[in-house]
């Protein structure tokens, strides 16, 4: 499947805005959204590691503070300098399994455009819900 550029440029412009001192890795996010929008986010660190936030996790907080919800969203782009497609990191896949529809695609891809799609519900089955919080898991 070919990449779609226009997203694929944006996602590199959310990685070339990363703030990453401390790791030196930069990964870019990008949402599509059904009414065109596109909306970034990169990954920001700080000097105390763990406040460090993900690239989708400013992506999607950002289209949710800008009054997104879940079923305005067509698709996602991960970017990253990594090997082969990025892989998103376990508490992204969490934030994701409740911020987009578990049916939207995820396309994940590094500098050489290498492309893995998955859907949300794939990148994490038996994601912790709502529905657990209220005794209603399966
Ligand atoms: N990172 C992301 O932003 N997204 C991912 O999918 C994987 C990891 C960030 C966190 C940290 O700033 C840097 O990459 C290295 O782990």
């Amino acid at each position: 499947m070919k990449i779609d550029e226009q997203l694929f440029e944006k996602a590199l412009y959310a990685y070339q805005n990363a703030y990453t001192p401390y790791s030196h890795f930069n990964v870019g996010a990008v949402l599509l959204m059904k009414d065109g929008t596109i909306i970034t986010g990169s990954n920001i660190e700080n000097a105390s590691y763990g406040l460090s936030n993900c690239a989708e996790r400013s992506a999607l907080f950002s289209a949710y503070s800008q009054g997104y919800r879940k079923d305005d969203i067509e698709r996602m782009m991960v970017i990253g300098n990594s090997r082969g497609p990025i892989s998103p990191c376990g508490a992204c896949r969490q934030v994701m399994s409740e911020l987009i529809p578990l049916d939207v695609e995820v396309v994940l891809t590094n500098l050489k455009k290498d492309l893995k799609i998955m859907k949300v519900k794939d990148l994490l089955p038996y994601s912790f819900t709502d529905g657990d919080l209220h005794g209603k898991g399966i």
